[in-house]
């Protein structure tokens, strides 16, 4: 009897605890994530929408599980797959606890779920940030078997859905051509957008995607999450619509080649899956990331940004320190802030004067530079701009003494030939010692010459015939382990240098992700610089990144177009230039200089304002864009006409974002020297409600191909 009732007791007790009271609410400005816990004790999403009032969670229950395993009952993807140390693949998750903590703005809460049969614990991770309507979910795995688990499976987070019909538009492309916009209706079954490319991950696909809830969305309108893993490697988005017509997005690293094998004891936690909802349509869910991305995603997210003359597109390999010295010039005609100085200064034993030598060999080229690089910097400084330097720190040439000195050091198969990418190998940076050689080419560089102020940290090959010499039997660990050694080697830098601005670039648009942002100021979006095609580049980006990461540079890519029309396109994005300015005429220098000055004036509202599309050129023959600083006093107005024809008639555009009740001026800028603004609304006062309800023609007249507009709104 005495022991009954312990027993009793016991279980009551054990039941008080693995129920919470009340549903777990996870809860931005405008939207909420709620869970509950079954009578079973597994966790159900049982709610993902508009926030509603605190007594409605309270009625909610069931729904679906939230984070699916494998191997019992689940027909479907699972968000996690393990297979004991026996052999045994089945899990079961249910609930033991949860907290959850407040800091200001951010409130992270962890909901603990365990196996009552193998030792195995997953801590789901939601981090609410309330005011830009953000959250973050990441999974965290441990087990305390005797010997070590193998995981096939280990998704960020799993949500579910329950529409009439799913949208799916994913961001794909490639060299050139990155970030094209795809819209399309999911179907039955299973759609993966992902990476299987290692370093250069981002190539084909960027890890971004909307996902709209029973009509398309528009900027304004529309039902929809727009999600992004933060990981700079494999990643995976899989969309599963089941018989039920009901929808699982399950986000991730990509398990491609990846089962981890997971000692007792050891922590597996994914990357963050960010997503953010709204029922106001994609502009809306697009600041929202661009908010919280500046606050706590990107260094120095709220800083300022370099303007800068890049030399790669106007010397390529071919420069010496004269040549260098006489480009300065260029920069500061044109008045940035930096020359940056790319591909092609090392190596020495194997010269770097192509792709096909030289690199891994860090030390400057006797020939082009014989004073070094501190000579460089000095001369920069004497011209009073700044001096930034291009790196490739974790590849190699087989043209190389770094190949020659360190063959144990490189990715490829030992018994078969070496597969080059533009001549090149990656190097096995899963390797201490390999980490450490990457960090001391950054700290060696920066303790030689402190003057530099800025780095381009390039990637231009994705991995293939890839075998670690380092991670011997554990092969299945090299893609996820070469991220967290990316990142170990990024921590180093980042404690000794936090603030040194460096520009994430590979090959282009290779590594565009929030995993990587936290140590990057920027990204370089395309070596397609020409005006037409960033037009579209820019526009994918844009949705997910925030306008002072996307560098624009103006180069003389671009056939047809103007040099007006070039710098207008990336005055929209973070300006900078790849061009040989002794080659413009007066009147391009003089514009270009102005440029610049306007740029200038307004990179506060470009870089930390609101940004509104209200022209899609997926859906008319122009784009038009626009941002709107936070006190609704200062906007600017960016109008491309494409590939415009005789018969192309544009109608009025209504701004966005203004205060209806101000008074703006409507000034149209950035015009060629010689040239008057034909807009017959120029320097006229509207408000801001007629700006809004009956808007502006913005290309009066007969629309010529490839040209454009900049416009100024300023409260008065
Ligand atoms: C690829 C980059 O995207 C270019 O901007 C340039 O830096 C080259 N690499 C240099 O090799």
């Amino acid at each position: 009897m005495k022991y009954s009732l312990l027993l009793l007791l016991n279980l009551l007790f054990l039941t008080a605890l693995s129920q919470p009271a009340s549903p777990i609410v996870i809860q931005t400005k405008n939207a909420s994530l709620v869970f509950t816990v079954g009578k079973n004790h597994r966790v159900y999403q049982s709610y993902l929408g508009s926030q509603l009032a605190n007594t409605e969670y309270e009625k909610l229950s069931g729904g679906q599980e939230a984070y699916l395993t494998a191997g019992m009952e689940n027909l479907f993807e699972p968000a996690i797959r393990v297979v004991h140390a026996d052999g045994n693949p089945s899990l079961e998750l249910t609930y033991a606890s949860h907290t959850a903590s407040q800091q200001g703005n951010v409130t992270t809460t962890r909901i603990i779920l365990k196996d009552s049969v193998y030792q195995v614990e997953v801590v789901l991770q939601y981090t609410a940030y309330f005011n830009e309507d953000v959250i973050t979910a990441s999974a965290t795995i441990q087990h305390h078997e005797k010997k070590p688990v193998r995981l096939t499976h280990y998704a960020s987070t799993m949500l579910h859905f329950n529409a009439d019909k799913y949208w799916l538009t994913q961001f794909h492309g490639e060299w050139a051509r990155e970030a094209q916009q795809v819209d399309e209706q999911l179907t039955n079954g299973v759609k993966n957008i992902e990476s299987k490319l290692g370093t250069r991950a981002d190539f084909y696909q960027t890890p971004t995607f909307f996902l709209s809830l029973n009509n398309p969305s528009t900027e304004t309108s529309g039902e929809l999450i727009a999600g992004t893993l933060a990981w700079t490697g494999n990643f995976q988005f899989t969309f599963e619509v089941d018989q039920r017509n009901q929808l699982r997005v399950r986000p991730g690293i990509n398990p491609y080649a990846s089962d981890y094998t997971l000692k007792p004891g050891e922590l597996f936690t994914t990357p963050d899956f960010i997503f953010t909802y709204s029922n106001q349509g994609k502009g809306q869910a697009s600041r929202n990331l661009h908010h919280w991305a500046r606050n706590y995603a990107v260094l120095d997210g709220n800083g300022p940004r370099l303007t800068l003359l890049n030399n790669w597109e106007a010397t390529y390999f071919n420069f010496n320190e004269d040549k260098l010295v006489e480009l300065f010039d260029g920069a500061k005609q044109l008045g940035v802030d930096m020359f940056l100085l790319d591909d092609g200064w090392f190596g020495n034993a194997f010269p770097r004067n192509d792709d096909k030598a030289g690199l891994g060999d860090w030390q400057e080229n006797k020939t082009k530079l014989p004073n070094g690089i501190g000579h460089l910097v000095n001369e920069a400084g004497k011209k009073g701009i700044k001096f930034g330097i291009w790196l490739e720190p974790e590849m190699v040439n087989p043209k190389s003494e770094l190949y020659q000195k360190h063959p144990d050091w490189i990715l490829r198969l030992p018994n078969r030939a070496e597969n080059l990418s533009r001549n090149q190998l990656v190097l096995d940076l899963t390797n201490p010692a390999v980490q450490n050689f990457v960090f001391g080419i950054v700290d060696s560089l920066l303790t030689k010459n402190p003057g530099v102020a800025y780095i381009k940290w390039d990637c231009n090959r994705p991995m293939s015939n890839t075998y670690s010499p380092y991670l011997k039997e554990n092969q299945s660990h090299l893609f996820i382990e070469y991220t967290h050694s990316f990142y170990k080697v990024l921590d180093r830098i980042r404690a000794k240098y936090p603030h040194l601005p460096i520009m994430l670039c590979s090959g282009g648009g290779g590594r565009t992700d929030y995993g990587a942002l936290k140590y990057f100021t920027e990204f370089w979006p395309s070596d397609n610089t020409d005006g037409l095609e960033r037009v579209f580049i820019q526009w994918g980006y844009s949705y997910f990144f925030p306008a002072n990461t996307i560098a624009a540079h103006i180069t003389s890519m671009g056939k047809g177009q103007s040099l007006k029309f070039r710098t207008d396109v990336a005055m929209s994005a973070k300006l900078g230039y790849d061009i040989r300015v002794n080659e413009m005429t007066p009147q391009e220098l003089q514009f270009s200089q102005e440029s610049v000055k306007n740029y200038k004036q307004l990179s506060d509202v470009i870089w930390y304002g609101d940004l509104y599309r209200l022209i899609s050129p997926y859906e008319e023959n122009r784009s038009v864009l626009m941002y709107v600083n936070d006190q609704k006093s200062k906007a600017v107005l960016f109008n491309y006409n494409l590939t415009t024809r005789r018969k192309d008639l544009f109608t009025k555009v209504q701004l966005q974002g203004l205060d209806p009740k101000k008074n703006y001026r409507f000034r149209e800028i950035n015009l060629f020297p010689g040239t008057k603004s034909t807009n017959p609304d120029n320097d006229k006062v509207f408000t801001g409600e007629y700006l809004m309800t009956i808007g502006l023609n913005l290309t009066p007249g007969r629309v010529l191909p490839l040209t454009s507009n900049i416009y100024s709104l300023n409260g008065e």
